[in-house]
């Protein structure tokens, strides 16, 4: 599985031969100039929540890919009225698809599309193939219900989670969500898109290591492959 920072809580990942896009916010972010939208391949897109630092690109990526959106019911209502292929899912579900099964997951944050209309409860997802699992947790607080997360779905080999503060978990935050998460590998996002989320990168790793924790920090367009 290769997994490729598309900056903020964007990535591409690569399994069982399908590209799999979450939360792309690309064309907007002064971070990821080096990302071309119309050169990303996809076949899903996992929308975690229908806030615009998480949507902004699903439009345009799925119309020209044809590539069909993952998220919860209301998300995938709103693009389906655009003409963009979705399968519905809600919190507690999992489904298997051509590259192998999402779990959603909670995530304890907010859910509003920018025009303030309803965009139904934010998640996480759980990614697991034949050979890894990975969890994404979207925008979300610290919860004990990651806790269930190795419980009932296995070790995890990764846990994407957001670090940035303010709007999501902070390092601190995180840190005890590894605890929970009972993984030790953490790829870093949602941090330094914006003010309110600057984070001194180096003091982080440090403080992840310190617990023996492996806080990964990607360069917008590197890939980390497990
Ligand atoms: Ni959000
Ligand atoms: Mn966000």
């Amino acid at each position: 599985m290769k997994i490729t920072y598309l900056g903020h809580a964007s990535l591409s990942i690569e399994a069982h031969g399908k590209t799999i896009i979450i939360d792309p916010y690309i064309t907007e972010n002064e971070l990821a100039k080096s990302i071309d939208i119309n050169k990303l391949e996809a076949d899903y897109i996992l929308v975690t929540h229908a806030h615009g630092d998480h949507i902004l690109d699903v439009e345009t990526i799925a119309k020209r890919t044809k590539a069909k959106v993952i998220s919860n019911f209301e998300i995938v209502t709103y693009f389906e009225a655009k003409g963009i292929e979705g399968h519905p899912m809600n919190i507690g579900g999992t489904w298997s698809f051509d590259f192998g099964k999402i779990h959603m997951v909670n995530a304890l944050h907010s859910s509003s599309f920018p025009d303030g209309s309803y965009g139904g409860n934010p998640c996480g997802f759980v990614l697991e193939t034949a050979h890894h699992k990975i969890y994404i947790a979207g925008d979300t607080a610290l919860t004990y219900d990651m806790k269930l997360i190795p419980k009932l779905i296995g070790e995890l080999d990764l846990a994407v989670l957001p670090i940035g503060d303010n709007f999501t978990m902070g390092v601190k935050s995180a840190i005890k969500a590894c605890d929970f998460l009972a993984c030790k590998k953490v790829l870093g996002y949602h941090y330094d898109t914006f003010g309110y989320i600057k984070i001194d990168k180096v003091k982080a790793i440090g403080r992840f290591a310190k617990k023996r924790l492996e806080l990964n920090l990607l360069p917008i367009g590197d890939a980390l492959k497990l």
